[in-house]
């Protein structure tokens, strides 16, 4: 017997079953949903549109449930469609009549709303965690890597010299903007939308607020259309998790780079790589690339939100049941790619002597040999020009700038004196870059210290 069966002549036709049931994925929502069923009863009991008693045996029975379906007791009922008469028929079975009074004054279409909204509200405290464990690792590599040189790049061409301790500290800002974006929804997704029934609130005259404190949210919504058909908070989620996608792929990316034998910057520990069934001297990052992978799957998810949404009329449609599996798909992937992100990060080996060899060769320096000159009174653009030529001398004859003898600088400008070998060697260069927000070491201590308190 459907939970609205009494207007249909005819039994559902089998194909539609399992075509509309949610049961399969939405059964993951089977805590939130009891939770607000338990919330909902007691304040129905509270304003006495149930007794008292009434309130308090659907309590009950809605507890034990979640007990039996934590042990794994129960079975769900595709017939059952979804996960909330799923729960309704389940408590109706155990405690008898009353527990038809449940649905009182509420809708599938304010169950469903309230129930992802606590389900990603979780969610999001755990990811927003998993985001901290990350940067504080990053932040404690950092500490190891202060002065461990290596070439800067543009255009994945070697640029200037920095430190790795400075490249690692530009993920950790990418991850703190992460973080805030995840509070920032969390603040739209901690809205009760319960007490606004199917679509046009309800004659009973409930206590939101109540229900709201109940459940621990924030605020109550203002408007019952909108509280039924407003999945933005999905939508931004998702948002915020392209983005953390975007920000490990990049960085999956460079550690796939960095690993292989032409940039030998950094070796994967073996827990972290995979081999080949061919050949056997591989070793591979599989697991960076999967990460990089699955970025497309998340940008999928958020796209399929967007657009499943754009089209509907309010308030509720069944297009919305469509949300579900991408939002989970979204926070399954992120957290799963986090978890293994970090240790992969954190047992990886610093290849230094190559790291600070790459930025001893590409010219890394040319700049501060021009600013040698700036500094010296010569105008930039001009000083630009002179090392342009030194290095094209250095080119046709096989030398770096630090290989240049006095006498050859001289001839290029006469403003070359002996001091322009202590301006640029590479360890120097980066040292000497100590503006705020440069990758000089105590330029990138102040940057630990004040990402540190942003983090608490
Ligand atoms: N399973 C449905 C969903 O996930 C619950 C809401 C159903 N509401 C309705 N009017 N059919 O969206």
């Amino acid at each position: 017997m459907k939970l609205w069966g009494g207007r249909f002549q005819k039994t559902t036709d089998r194909l539609v079953e399992d075509f509309h049931s949610s049961i399969s994925f939405d059964q993951r929502l089977y805590r939130q949903d009891i939770q607000g069923s338990i919330a909902h009863a007691t304040m129905l009991g509270k304003v006495g549109v149930i007794s008292q008693e009434e309130a308090a045996e659907i309590v009950r029975g809605l507890q034990e449930l979640l007990e039996e379906i934590e042990s794994g007791q129960v079975e769900f009922d595709v017939a059952a469609e979804d996960i909330h008469m799923n729960v309704e028929q389940l408590l109706t079975a155990k405690i008898g009549a009353v527990g038809k009074k449940l649905h009182t004054a509420r809708s599938r279409n304010d169950q469903v709303a309230v129930d992802i909204r606590l389900y990603l509200k979780d969610e999001i405290t755990v990811i927003r965690q998993q985001l901290k464990e990350l940067i504080e690792t990053l932040l404690d590599l950092a500490e190891q890597h202060l002065h461990t040189v290596m070439p800067g790049y543009t255009h994945l061409q070697r640029a200037q010299p920095i430190t790795l301790a400075h490249h690692l500290m530009a993920y950790t800002q990418m991850f703190l903007r992460d973080r805030e974006r995840l509070a920032d929804c969390y603040k739209r997704a901690d809205v009760l939308p319960l007490g606004s029934g199917a679509l046009a609130g309800t004659t009973f005259p409930l206590d939101r607020e109540y229900t709201a404190e109940l459940l621990g949210f924030a605020e109550v919504s203002d408007n019952s259309l909108d509280a039924v058909s407003d999945r933005d908070f999905a939508v931004e989620f998702c948002a915020a998790a392209s983005l953390i996608m975007m920000h490990l792929s990049r960085f999956c990316e460079e550690i796939i780079l960095w690993s292989s034998g032409e940039f030998a910057f950094i070796e994967l520990d073996d827990a972290y790589s995979t081999g080949s069934s061919i050949m056997p001297q591989k070793k591979n990052p599989d697991v960076a690339e999967l990460i990089r992978g699955k970025t497309g799957r998340v940008y999928g998810d958020l796209l399929g939100l967007l657009t499943m949404l754009k089209g509907l009329p309010l308030a509720y449609n069944k297009d919305m049941q469509e949300d579900k599996e991408a939002l989970f798909d979204a926070i399954d992937t992120v957290k799963g790619c986090l978890m293994v992100f970090r240790p992969m990060l954190a047992t990886m080996t610093v290849r230094r002597e190559n790291m600070a060899q790459a930025a001893r060769g590409g010219f890394t320096n040319a700049t501060d040999v021009a600013d040698y000159l700036a500094k010296k009174g010569v105008p930039f653009r001009e000083a630009h020009e002179i090392v342009g030529k030194a290095v094209f001398y250095c080119l046709q004859h096989n030398k770096n700038l630090e290989e240049l003898t006095l006498q050859e600088y001289q001839e290029l400008s006469p403003v070359f004196a002996e001091d322009i070998y202590d301006a640029i060697g590479v360890e120097y260069c980066a040292a000497a870059r100590k503006v705020r927000g440069g990758p000089a070491p105590e330029a990138v201590l102040q940057a630990i210290a004040r990402t540190r308190a942003r983090l608490e």
